[in-house]
């Protein structure tokens, strides 16, 4: 994810756009950078750092004129964030320039051919390939910029809204998307574009937002025209009137960042699969994995290292890689781990987990376990995140940032890396069938269905918070893959409502909180069918017997503990292994509506940090 801001028209570009990335600076924020035409000179200047940085660098030697430009405010996908692989970037003749948001998969092969005919790049991005690739077909083809954006595209496999324009043709911007957002606003002989409409809500409140696979060639002085990007032809704009305002631009018309990243989770788990899983040919892909088979098949055991909800996907990983890989796994808070003078040998491979990146206790673990030899590996959201950096090498999610307080994209695109590379050793192990592994691909590809399916039981979630929003305690219980969902709905539920909430492992109940339930405690309990679903419903029967408020989180056409429970809500049926990735859907929304009736500041709770740097 990646903001995306550009004007066209009389006034000087450079305000609009500057004030345009700050709104947009939600979409990401590891590097900046803005091209601008003067009338003579194609100037572009960024920087590593947030848009704060850019305007520094602007203000101290960059000419700010010109009244067309572009810019961009960057989440890292390929290459580390520096100044050289920020946005924009040109082609090699200096006369393109673009933004682009998204991630081109195949830029590799690109580059390569692009490269065997004389070009030469700068960057590690993806994007510079793509600039190169229309000023390839641009000569090639003897093309105008719109067809040289078209015929490209159609070579790329990937997803992107991108925004360019050439130095010799300064009355025009070409745009296209696919798979990421992009408005045009439509003002008086100029135009604005975003990925968002919030950088021109106050020039204009007629947009047109492009559909996936359209493109559009917008020229001073004349209509806009858009045009499909497979065939070229010809689609009519649908010019509409903004109706909200900035907050509810830039959280999407979501009330808030949490529930905005919770609907994200479809996206958000397709965008970490895309390009590693291949269904057709029934193989997943994982560079960093791939080069490293040998230590993970030689790994006496994996040991995996996480804070909060990134410990929570680790224990959900414990369960996957154990029971497809037949690796031994143990999953250690960060905290415990570097202080507790752990045996580690070059023989273990360690996993370390974090959204951010930039844990302090994570990034100790991962240092300690350097010294003793073992080989680390990271997952992380943050691309050239102090842990990704830190580790030997890694996977990184692809969540986009996650600006909400309480982790939720993060948590699922976290478990579908672990469980992509469990599914990889297992099946270099052998330890799964190839029958069963084709069935596990299938299956991965229905989540995104089906957490939209999931999500389809808001308003019922958010009636059954309303009940129980003035509860003192809550228990939340679940069963192998579900266990650690179990956690992490209590995790949810106390940081961001302050509601005291406990996970337990369901059978555990008996061992202690059992003495805790009468009539006015809320058990939520995971009892979906194919997780020791006969086990799950005896306990709920203990808790009824009690006269617990049983909140039963369920198989779609469950009967059994539809008739025990005080409310069901049901989830579409997967596989055990992948479960985690629905049942965790309806415990987020349930923590999420229960404080926003309390009025709690949802996406900033109190004590909280979004990166915990100090230990
Ligand atoms: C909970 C939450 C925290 C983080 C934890 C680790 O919603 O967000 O528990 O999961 O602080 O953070 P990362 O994953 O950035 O290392």
């Amino acid at each position: 994810m990646c903001g995306i801001v550009g004007y066209i028209g009389p006034r000087e570009a450079y305000p609009i756009i500057i004030e345009g990335l700050k709104r947009l600076e939600y979409r990401g924020y590891d590097s900046a950078g803005i091209a601008l035409f003067d009338g003579t000179n194609l100037g572009v200047c960024k920087t590593k750092g947030k848009v704060a940085d850019l305007e520094n660098k602007f203000n101290s030697h960059t000419s700010k004129s010109g009244h067309i430009g572009i810019g961009h405010t960057r989440w890292a996908t390929h290459g580390v964030p520096n100044d050289i692989n920020s946005h924009p970037h040109y082609s090699n003749s200096g006369n393109l320039v673009i933004i682009h948001n998204g991630i081109i998969e195949n830029y590799d092969s690109l580059k390569k051919e692009l490269i065997s005919r004389g070009y030469t790049f700068q960057s590690d991005t993806d994007t510079e390939v793509l600039v190169n690739l229309i000023e390839d077909v641009k000569k090639k083809e003897n093309v105008k910029l719109g067809q040289a954006v078209q015929i490209a595209l159609n070579q790329v496999i990937g997803a992107y809204a991108i925004a360019v324009f050439d130095k010799t043709q300064p009355k025009e911007i070409v745009i296209a998307r696919l798979g990421s957002p992009l408005a045009i606003g439509v003002g008086k002989n100029e135009f604005f574009i975003a990925s968002d409409a919030s950088p021109f809500i106050e020039y204009t409140q007629n947009a047109i937002y492009l559909e996936d696979e359209e493109m559009a060639i917008i020229r001073l002085h004349k209509d806009i025209k858009v045009r499909k990007i497979k065939d070229d032809s010809l689609v009519a704009p649908y010019v509409q009137k903004l109706q909200m305002n900035l907050d509810q631009i830039e959280k999407g018309g979501f009330e808030h960042f949490m529930l905005k990243e919770i609907y994200e989770q479809p996206k958000a788990i397709t965008d970490t699969y895309r390009g590693r899983l291949n269904r057709e040919e029934a193989i997943i892909k994982m560079s960093s994995v791939e080069d490293n088979m040998k230590k993970f098949l030689a790994a006496d055991r994996i040991i995996i290292v996480a804070c909060g909800t990134s410990w929570h996907a680790g224990l959900v990983a414990e369960y996957i890689f154990e029971d497809l890989a037949r690796i031994p796994v143990e999953v250690e808070y960060a905290s415990e781990f570097r202080y507790r003078n752990p045996i580690i040998t070059e023989k273990d491979v360690v996993i370390a987990i974090s959204q951010s990146g930039e844990t302090a206790d994570t990034l100790a673990a991962i240092k300690l376990a350097k010294s003793k030899g073992a080989f680390v590996f990271g997952v992380c959201n943050v691309v050239g995140s102090s842990i990704a950096r830190e580790t030997h090498t890694g996977a990184y999610t692809h969540a986009g940032p996650e600006i909400g307080v309480a982790s939720t994209k993060a948590f699922t695109t976290q478990i579908t890396v672990l469980s992509l590379i469990a599914l990889r050793l297992a099946r270099a192990k052998g330890t799964i069938s190839s029958s069963d592994f084709r069935h596990h691909l299938l299956e991965f590809e229905m989540i995104p269905k089906k957490v939209e399916k999931a999500l389809e039981s808001d308003a019922h979630i958010k009636m059954i918070a309303d009940i129980y929003k003035d509860s003192k305690n809550c228990l939340y219980l679940g069963r192998g893959y579900n266990f650690p969902v179990a956690l992490e709905g209590a995790l949810k539920l106390k940081e961001i409502s302050y509601i005291h909430a406990e996970g337990y492992p369901a059978a555990e109940m008996k061992h202690g909180p059992i003495a805790l339930i009468d009539e006015n405690m809320p058990v939520v309990v995971i009892a979906t069918k194919k997780g020791h679903y006969e086990k799950v419903v005896s306990n709920i029967q203990e808790i009824k017997s009690r006269k617990g408020k049983i909140i039963g989180i369920v198989t779609e056409g469950d009967v059994d503990v539809r008739e025990l429970a005080d409310h069901v809500i049901e989830v579409p049926e997967t596989l055990e292994s992948l479960s985690p990735l629905l049942t965790t859907i309806p415990l987020q929304l349930l923590s999420y509506h229960i404080a926003v009736l309390l009025g709690k500041n949802v996406d900033q709770p109190r004590n909280l940090a979004k990166s915990v740097t100090v230990e």
